[in-house]
């Protein structure tokens, strides 16, 4: 594991956004685990902005989103899908075809589930995960429970996500309360990852999924066990009692 700890939220982005530019510009064919959510959006920024000026070519990387929220469609504004697209696929290179995510319309979610554990098997696993991580340990939409899910699956979201994805959404009531979300093990088999996390809320999760027990209770923990992870973090997500190695 290898820890770099930044200034603020704009040193993490470009951080993060440096070690995904290296892994597209030594592999091109390479698949890209990718996440939402509001602690990406500079990373992706940037890496447009590296498009742009003809930095990054990404005609032959290949996109498997985390997780979708399940009865959106990829149209709905709050949607991952279209998260996606607005943030960052429509502004480079990628092949629409190229990208997946989980489809939050199919109401057969072990059909669903099924079909994005073969679509993940058949790109021949991931390169770089890329993560962010929630107040309460998930990653993806692997919420704290009691044993690791290792494959794509359906889960209910914990109350506490549904509170802290509220501010996306005009109420706490639009928020669907159930999502896809890729398992444990398609996760942990990525060559390497990159998580990422920013602010204060955040603090007491990644402290704990950096030195705490590994345990399905905070999923991120898992992390330990991966041999090519790095963390990019800024100093209000490492302020809890935190110890750089
Ligand atoms: C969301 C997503 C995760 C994301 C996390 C943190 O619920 N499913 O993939 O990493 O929560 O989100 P944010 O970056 O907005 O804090």
């Amino acid at each position: 594991m290898r820890i770099y700890r930044t200034k603020n939220y704009d040193e993490m982005s470009r951080k993060a956004a440096d070690l995904i530019a290296a892994q597209v510009v030594m592999k091109p064919d390479s698949v890209l685990g990718l996440a939402t959510g509001s602690t990406p959006l500079g990373a992706y920024r940037l890496l447009i902005e590296r498009y742009e000026k003809g930095e990054l070519d990404f005609s032959e990387i290949c996109s498997v989103n985390l997780d979708e929220y399940v009865g959106l469609s990829a149209d709905d504004e709050q949607s991952y899908a279209y998260f996606m697209h607005s943030n960052f696929f429509d502004h480079i290179n990628i092949r629409p075809e190229n990208t997946h995510i989980p489809n939050g319309l199919e109401e057969d979610t072990a059909l669903e589930c099924h079909r994005y554990n073969r679509v993940i098997g058949a790109l021949g696993g991931i390169d770089l995960q890329i993560l962010g991580i929630g107040s309460n340990g998930h990653i993806g939409f692997n919420e704290p429970g009691d044993a690791f899910v290792p494959d794509t699956h359906c889960v209910e979201l914990a109350g506490s996500t549904i509170q802290a994805n509220a501010r996306f959404f005009s109420s706490p009531d639009e928020v669907p309360t159930a999502a896809y979300t890729m398992g444990i093990r398609s996760i942990l088999q990525a060559k390497s990852i990159v998580l990422m996390a920013s602010g204060k809320a955040k603090a007491e999760a990644l402290y704990r999924a950096l030195h705490g027990p590994v345990t399905p209770a905070l999923p991120a923990s898992i992390l330990q066990l991966h041999s090519h992870v790095f963390v990019v973090a800024d100093e209000e997500a490492m302020s809890e009692r935190f110890n750089p190695f």
